[in-house]
């Protein structure tokens, strides 16, 4: 009989995010080969991994369709040069895909049945519009069972900021300041760029390149230059371009491993899966979902939030995140949350995203022997949030040092 396992993070990549769209860096670009280069990045960086190990490959991707159907787990393994004995899978939970592939995948091993497997996500919003190509079932609306607007992921902001008057503009539009300032911050001291893996591009000439930055970010923002922003979801609202994660293509993937497989191969991991969650809120109001997710995770876990050290939080839009954060009773600003700064500043590939917090978090986790437990969280689309707590495993019990 199979037994119960510890599940690892073992190592993260993703390929640089690009501004999606016929000037972003990604235009004439595969959505596939994008996730494929994430797979060959992150085998060649745990080159010890023997490939025929490997159990399933989980890909995650909102629009399954074109360069994003056909199993895209699978496509993607043969593409990357894993033995065809690898299988693999597509996923499909909007926004929380990869963090979906992930806690897949994760169940997999926890259960025993898997001793390795790779989890992530690509979202091609260029080639695939959000909401594009989709026909939803008309007794949503006739039957009102959701709100028209519940499908336009920038009006359930606003719902939010209707919802709790006292979460002002101001504090979103500080919020999505602060996110391009720490992005840059965090790109200056080199925290971001080992975990990229470089992509060639072509560009509209067919001039070769090669991505290897996130191309969204706006370093220079001000608090009087988002201030004078439209508000494209609502006639003077409260959400802008600036306080919302912009359409971006990209692509995320994990290593996930049991502890035999830890051990047997020898791998160090970056962090161990304490606990998940998913839970369903409004779809009005979406971007509240990872509270009640948060809270059931916490609970699995045995855990509160005031164990969580480290917060990374998907900021599909400020004010979203701010809804959190207030829910908690946690500042705004407060250090422990997104300390590399968010999606408002890098993207937000639907799909992709999920991962890409985890990568983030995992790399704190190795500064940051201080802490024991961080939090992934992120809100998804049709009223759902989704929550992975990790544990740190260079945790050494100190305090940090003043
Ligand atoms: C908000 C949104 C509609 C903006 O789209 P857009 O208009 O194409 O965005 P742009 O990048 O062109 O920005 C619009 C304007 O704001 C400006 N701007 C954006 N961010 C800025 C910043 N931080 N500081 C100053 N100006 C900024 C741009 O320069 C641009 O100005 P211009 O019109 O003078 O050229 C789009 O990004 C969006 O839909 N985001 C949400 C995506 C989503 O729903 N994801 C799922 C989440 S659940």
């Amino acid at each position: 009989m199979a037994e119960m396992s510890d599940v690892f993070f073992v190592d993260g990549m993703r390929t640089p995010f690009g501004r999606a769209g016929e000037k972003g860096m990604y235009w004439n670009t595969r959505a596939d080969d994008l996730v494929v280069k994430a797979i060959i990045g992150l085998m060649e960086r745990n080159g010890d991994v023997p490939k025929d190990r490997i159990d399933d490959v989980a890909i995650a991707a909102t629009s399954q369709t074109g360069d994003q159907g056909l199993t895209l787990g699978r496509t993607a393994a043969i593409l990357a040069g894993l033995p065809m004995t690898v299988p693999g899978l597509a996923i499909e939970r909007m926004c929380a895909g990869a963090m979906t592939s992930v806690t897949t995948m994760g169940a997999s091993i926890g259960v025993g049945m898997y001793d390795l497997a790779l989890a992530g996500g690509v979202e091609h919003m260029g080639r695939h519009p959000i909401g594009g190509n989709v026909d939803p079932n008309p007794r949503f609306v006739a039957e009102k069972l959701v709100d028209p607007g519940a499908l336009n992921m920038g009006v359930t902001a606003e719902r939010i900021h209707d919802r709790f008057p006292h979460l002002t503009k101001e504090r979103s539009d500080r919020f999505g300041m602060a996110s391009q300032h720490k992005v840059q911050a965090a790109y200056d001291a080199g925290k971001l760029q080992p975990d990229l893996v470089p992509v060639a591009v072509k560009d509209a000439d067919g001039a070769w390149g090669l991505a290897t930055e996130d191309e969204g970010r706006r370093p220079e923002t001000t608090l009087e230059g988002l201030a004078s922003l439209k508000t494209p979801f609502r006639p003077h609202g409260r959400v802008t371009a600036g306080t919302s994660s912009p359409l971006t293509d990209g692509a995320t993937i994990s290593l996930l491993a049991g502890g035999d497989a830890v051990k047997e191969l020898g791998l160090r991991p970056k962090m161990r899966m304490v606990s998940f969650a998913f839970a369903g809120v409004q779809p009005e109001i979406m971007g509240i979902g990872p509270i009640p997710s948060t809270e059931k995770a916490l609970k699995k876990a045995g855990l509160t939030i005031d164990d969580i050290g480290l917060f990374e939080l998907n900021e599909a839009f400020a004010i979203q995140v701010i809804s959190l954060l207030d829910h908690f009773g946690i500042a705004d600003d407060d250090p422990r949350v997104n300390p590399w700064g968010g999606a408002i500043a890098v993207g937000h590939p639907l799909a992709a995203s999920g991962v890409r917090l985890m990568i983030q978090l995992a790399a704190q986790f190795a500064e940051r022997p201080d802490v024991r437990y961080g939090l992934t969280a992120m809100c998804v689309g049709l009223g759902q949030g989704g929550s992975v707590i990790w544990e740190n495993p260079f945790f050494d019990g100190k305090k940090k040092r003043k």
